[in-house]
């Protein structure tokens, strides 16, 4: 089984750091066209939940439901593999930045499949997109969530129906706090509480994220990472490995 970390014990971080990016949540509405219901699974503090349209949400962790702000969608208590709708429920559905946290992906995914009338719509990394200088200095933790993500393949045939893929650029200013969006800021990762909302953290051996800290922290330091990296700091937008998997029914 891969790796997988339990939000009940560190989901508290999440809502300091980890807001919807409005950039991306456009393309998330726009992937679900008019679908006027929709069901967000493993929906967390709600972010990327459209606020047009009719919401349930599905979220397996008190402590991130509880994270959920006053006037957000409905949500109830379940995990992907087994979603308590009916066939054909919602005109919808939606799953952002949490399948690699599902215990099985594949049912998960065809549950989604299941209870959506039309469009579903998977965002999720791929992995091999990642910035270099990330893949270089968070190298086990690259290797441990090579375990994690299902790829962008997998993912498609998982869901089936006619499925198409939708690259995403990660924003120089992006507010949704994953690795990612810190390729041209480095210097956040250094932070803590940064790290407290992004889970690959907590599932690393001892001590490995301090190893990797302060391989990070020496690097900008002694000026290695702006030698090598530094053209990144100018940059308006980065194509790396945010990806919509989207399902149309077959
Ligand atoms: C990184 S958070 C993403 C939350 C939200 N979708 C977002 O974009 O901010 C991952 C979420 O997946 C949830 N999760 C974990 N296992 C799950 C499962 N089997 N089914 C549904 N959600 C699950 C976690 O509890 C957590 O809230």
């Amino acid at each position: 089984m891969p790796p997988s970390v339990d939000y009940e014990q560190s989901g508290s971080a999440y809502t300091r750091h980890r807001r919807a990016d409005p950039r991306i949540a456009a393309r998330i509405q726009a992937a679900l066209g008019d679908a006027r219901s929709v069901v967000n699974v493993g929906a967390g503090s709600g972010n990327y939940e459209p606020n047009d349209r009719r919401v349930l949400a599905v979220e397996p962790s008190s402590t991130m439901r509880a994270q959920r702000p006053a006037g957000a969608a409905p949500v109830i208590a379940g995990h992907a593999e087994a979603l308590p709708l009916d066939d054909n429920a919602v005109d919808g559905a939606m799953a952002a930045m949490t399948i690699h946290h599902w215990r099985s992906p594949e049912v998960g995914l065809a549950e989604l499949r299941r209870v959506a009338r039309g469009p579903v719509v998977v965002f999720t990394l791929e992995l091999e997109a990642w910035p270099a200088w990330q893949k270089e200095y968070l190298r086990e933790g690259a290797e441990l969530d090579q375990r994690r993500f299902p790829t962008i393949d997998h993912i498609a045939a998982a869901l089936g129906g006619r499925t198409r893929v939708e690259e995403i650029p990660t924003p120089a200013d992006c507010s949704d706090g994953f690795i990612e969006a810190f390729w041209n800021r480095p210097e956040a990762l250094l932070d803590p509480d940064v790290r407290a909302s992004q889970s690959l953290w907590a599932m690393l051996r001892p001590g490995v994220e301090q190893a990797i800290v302060e391989r990070l922290r020496d690097a900008l330091a002694s000026g290695a990472w702006d030698e090598a990296h530094g053209e990144l700091r100018q940059a308006a937008e980065f194509n790396g490995s945010l990806r919509l998997v989207i399902s149309e029914p077959a």
